[in-house]
């Protein structure tokens, strides 16, 4: 059989893993945590927003609850998820040096202040769900969304975590 050539390669994420390596240094048999908890704050993030939705249109309390809770939990797993995410990004050099981590990073730190204002305003006052609430929750929807495109950029686009043979 012909020996593949180690130094390149057609597949531009396999290229990147080639010249960079950026295997995950916070994992269970190679498996980033950070990716396996990420899945807690986004579906949490979207639970709050569809709560206060539902306490806009029907006026039920029993949503304002809901919401606090969802919130809460959103934040506390979104550090959870921030500190395995931080420190790949302090533990490994091919992580740390690429421009797309601190773009990820940036944007999840900016949700999950965001995301805490949004549990913080409904803990001091329920009656806040209206309009502030809502607003929060959109809001942190919006940068679940970029935190979440730019995460899974660093996995799809440059090979981030992700085990593979660069000779297969
Ligand atoms: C706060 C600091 C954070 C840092 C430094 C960080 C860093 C990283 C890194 C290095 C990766 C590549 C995979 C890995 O090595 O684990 C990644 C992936 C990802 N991150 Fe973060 N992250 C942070 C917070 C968050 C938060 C709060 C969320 C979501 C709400 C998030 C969502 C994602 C997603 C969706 C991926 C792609 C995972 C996949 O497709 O399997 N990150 N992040």
């Amino acid at each position: 059989m012909a020996e593949r050539d180690t130094k390149s390669s057609d597949n531009p994420v396999i290229a990147e893993v080639i010249e960079r390596d950026a295997q995950s240094a916070v994992a269970v048999a190679g498996h980033p945590i950070h990716a396996m908890m990420v899945h807690f704050p986004i579906a949490l993030v979207f639970a709050t927003l569809g709560a206060d939705i539902f306490y806009w249109w029907s006026g039920d309390p029993f949503w304002v609850r809901a919401g606090i809770w969802s919130a809460g939990f959103a934040f506390w797993f979104g550090i959870a998820a921030g500190i395995a995410g931080t420190a790949e990004l302090v533990l490994v050099p091919g992580i740390r040096g690429r421009v797309g981590s601190w773009t990820h990073a940036i944007a999840a730190m900016a949700l999950l202040a965001i995301a805490g204002t949004n549990w913080g305003v409904r803990l001091t006052d329920p009656d806040a769900v209206l309009p502030l609430g809502l607003a929060l929750s959109v809001l942190a929807g919006i940068f679940t969304g970029l935190a979440g495109w730019h995460g899974g950029k660093l996995v799809f686009d440059h090979g981030i975590g992700i085990m593979v043979d660069p000779n297969k």
